[in-house]
């Protein structure tokens, strides 16, 4: 059978990494969470004194960013993200790391650095890739792309309640601030802004169960394969 390549790219919290997740392992293919690596990278940064809370060292993070080894491993089913060797899945997930992740996403080397390594992961195709420019920069060619939106309300709800699974309390304000702020630094960045491909399909899921959106899904992809 044909394989190909799936692009989700959308806004943040919007559900497309659990969809993207999903399919992957319903028709065999790879997964790559490229949010988590952008995440890498922030983490990297607020380890090593690169970030700090209104200012990034783009000289330092230049001189670092061919150090930065990041790679993902299946560990009892769940996909855990490893910077330089160390499982980092635990600690990405927050705020604070999403917020770095998002302020070193604005930077071109560090998108080109990260895209080389996309494309290389693509190069045998039968892999689900989600994102922010995945059908329009990393596999513009890429045989399904999908788009996927959701209010922001909806958004920062589910991000709420997965903070909260996770024993993170949080603010909702707070947490809707942040995804709005993510939103507007997403698009309207230089480099790379969040686009959706003239040939996506736009999928809006505020109204959607994970059920009735996985079924579209495998619909999309069945008709391409
Ligand atoms: O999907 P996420 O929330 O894990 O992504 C974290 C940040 O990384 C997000 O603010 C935007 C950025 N990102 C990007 O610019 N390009 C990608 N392909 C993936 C994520």
């Amino acid at each position: 059978m044909k394989k190909i390549i799936v692009a989700i790219d959308g806004l943040s919290s919007c559900g497309k990494s659990t969809m993207a997740k999903q399919l992957a392992k319903q028709v065999g293919y790879i997964y790559v969470d490229t949010g988590a690596m952008y995440r890498a990278v922030g983490l990297f940064g607020l380890q090593n004194g690169i970030i700090s809370k209104n200012s990034i060292d783009e000289n330092l993070l230049s001189q670092k960013i061919s150090a930065i080894k990041i790679y993902f491993k299946n560990i009892d089913g769940i996909q855990h993200t490893f910077l330089n060797d160390v499982d980092i899945e635990s600690q990405i997930r927050t705020l604070e790391v999403g917020d770095a992740a998002s302020r070193v996403s604005t930077i071109g080397f560090v998108r080109r650095a990260l895209v080389a390594q996309q494309q290389a992961m693509g190069a045998e195709k039968g892999i689900v890739m989600d994102g922010r420019d995945i059908g329009t920069v990393v596999f513009p060619a890429a045989e399904l792309k999908i788009f996927v939106t959701a209010s922001a309300q909806v958004r920062a709800q589910r991000r709420y309640d997965e903070l909260l699974q996770k024993g993170e309390h949080s603010d909702f304000a707070e947490v809707l601030k942040n995804i709005t702020e993510r939103d507007k630094r997403d698009s309207s960045r230089a480099e790379s802004p969040l686009r959706q491909a003239t040939d996506a399909i736009l999928l809006d899921n505020s109204n959607l169960t994970k059920e009735e959106q996985i079924e579209l899904v495998k619909k999309w992809f069945k008709e391409k394969i």
